[in-house]
């Protein structure tokens, strides 16, 4: 079965997509089946690889999540064998509100997505989700639905601000809906090791959480921000950069801690 692992931080801006997309890159490229999950109305991640969220022929995790389509029928082939994504709409924005008039219970709303999963989960060895900027029903669905959770943490002022929030959520999500979610790692991301600042930050994460920050740090690298506008992970925009070669290592990372 495979492995479900959410991509989440309330905080905007800090990497969930550029992880989520070359992580899932990577993974594919180490010759494991993946599914990315596009769970953000912003769509950052469909438009990323190259599809265009405005065309996707109502067959999006939005339609998935209020019960219209099976998870089957919306995935896409990428440019990359062995990767698969479930495409997001602007439209899941109003996933929120059509869940909370539908579906009276609680527990039961945000248990949608794990639902939807189980038709597909035996046919992906990982499945990773692009969350949103937001503690808020679809991403409760994805911390319901998944086994682990990365943290991506931008390596700048204020790093730290709100993860206790963050945390104290998966804490709720661990005391009643799912008992099971672990975190898998957290990363430090945008990391510029000229900055002392940057330097302060990552030392500072070390302290707070220890071994279970990643050892991969993933470093400014200017490719990494150039690859969505051409549709591609960087591991096709540029398979020699800095940024393709920091996804490669944690990819890498998250096979030997899931095969221990
Ligand atoms: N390592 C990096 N080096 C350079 N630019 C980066 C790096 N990681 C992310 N970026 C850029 O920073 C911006 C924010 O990144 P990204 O979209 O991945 O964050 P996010 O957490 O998904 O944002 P949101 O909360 O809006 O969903 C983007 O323009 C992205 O291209
Ligand atoms: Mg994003």
């Amino acid at each position: 079965m495979g492995k479900v692992i959410s991509i989440a931080n309330q905080k905007g801006g800090v990497g969930k997509t550029t992880t989520a997309i070359n992580l899932a890159a990577s993974l594919a490229v180490l010759e494991k089946k993946t599914l990315l999950i596009d769970a953000d109305p912003q769509a950052n991640a469909t438009s990323g690889l190259n599809f265009n969220p405005n065309s996707t022929d109502k067959k999006t995790i939005y339609e998935v999540l209020v019960g219209i389509r099976r998870m089957e029928e919306i995935l896409l082939d990428t440019e990359i064998k062995n990767l698969s994504v479930a495409p997001s709409h602007i439209n899941l924005a109003g996933a929120e509100i059509e869940l909370v008039e539908n579906i009276e219970s609680i527990e039961e709303r945000a248990r949608q997505l794990k639902k939807a999963l189980v038709d597909v989960r035996d046919k992906f060895d990982y499945i990773i989700i692009d969350c949103a900027p937001s503690l808020a029903t679809v991403t409760i669905n994805a911390l319901v639905a998944s086994d682990s959770v990365i943290i991506p943490i931008q390596s700048e002022f204020f790093a730290l601000e709100g993860l206790g929030k963050l945390l104290n959520n998966i804490k709720l999500i661990q005391g009643e809906l799912n008992p099971d979610l672990m975190i898998e790692g957290f990363l430090l991301t945008m990391f510029d090791s000229r900055l002392r600042l940057a330097n302060q930050v990552a030392d500072e994460v070390r302290r707070h959480f220890g071994s279970m920050v990643f050892e991969t740090i993933i470093n400014r690298n200017v490719r990494l921000s150039e690859a969505p506008s051409h549709g591609k992970p960087v591991i096709l925009y540029d398979a020699m950069s800095n940024g393709s070669n920091n996804y490669l290592n944690l990819a890498k990372e998250v096979i030997a801690k899931n095969q221990q």
